[in-house]
């Protein structure tokens, strides 16, 4: 079985045909999934999903790349987080590639996550991109390894892997680690410790090899598995039953379904 540790169900992608999406799912027993949220706006739709399907879970939080939000207060993300399926807070951290100019705020949000984390006993689901340092300082100030998370679609060096491991983090591959360009990410998904590793889609976008390009979905996380494999030079039944366990180990409020 397989985990898919990050899509986006409630995007309009799958509004059309959700029935074949889980089908998919089904097919290439990927047996879970984790709906991510980017927004409270739109939380209740990731939130309904969950609770509608016993094999989805959810996490609440407001993604970096989402400026014009309205403001929040901790003891809000943790009422809301308090429901059995939501079993993380996120996505959450810092992008200074997609936002630039004074960011202070992307930070005071972030911290703010990690705050209602900490409160609610959920790890962490975090979004990183041209802002390794300054992620990995605030996870420390604040005290991340509390509750550990996830470092969802890992594009960084062996380095920044190795410093959120050390913090009580677990590294996810996505689609990227099939593109034949990503060179240094294949050797870091060679390295990170199997019992640290996790596989994602972030569907419906960076659909893997053979789909590049194609809307991505939640059964396309198989591809991901079976490229770490080849890798790695195990079997896809290894990884597969790695990245399930890692799962429930982190996300501990999971309950899995038959
Ligand atoms: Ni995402």
């Amino acid at each position: 079985m397989f985990i898919d540790s990050h899509c986006h169900l409630n995007f309009p992608e799958f509004q059309k045909d959700f029935d074949s999406v889980l089908k998919l799912m089904t097919d290439n027993q990927v047996s879970h999934a984790l709906c991510i949220s980017v927004n409270l706006r739109d939380f209740p739709e990731v939130l309904a999903i969950a609770e509608k399907n016993s094999n989805i879970f959810a996490s609440v939080g407001i993604h970096p790349d989402y400026e014009n939000e309205n403001p929040f207060t901790v003891e809000e993300l943790v009422t809301l987080a308090d429901h059995p399926k939501i079993i993380a807070i996120g996505e959450t951290g810092l992008d200074y590639f997609r936002l630039t100019g004074d960011l202070e705020w992307q930070r005071q949000r972030f911290r703010k996550h990690i705050q209602s984390a900490i409160e609610s006993n959920r790890p962490l689901v975090i979004h990183t991109r041209s802002s390794a340092e300054d992620t990995l300082k605030i996870m420390r100030e604040e005290q991340a390894s509390k509750v550990g998370g996830v470092m969802h679609c890992f594009t960084e060096s062996m380095d920044v892997a190795l410093q959120a491991i050390d913090l009580g983090f677990y590294i996810s591959f996505s689609g990227i680690v099939t593109f034949k360009n990503a060179i240094q990410l294949k050797e870091v998904a060679k390295q990170v410790p199997i019992n640290r590793i996790l596989i994602e889609t972030d569907s419906p976008y960076l659909a893997p090899v053979p789909f590049r390009g194609k809307t991505n979905q939640p059964a396309y996380v198989r591809h991901v598995a079976q490229a770490l494999a080849d890798l790695r030079g195990i079997s896809l039944e290894e990884v597969a039953n790695n990245t399930t366990k890692n799962f429930f180990e982190l996300f501990k409020l999971a309950v899995p379904c038959k």
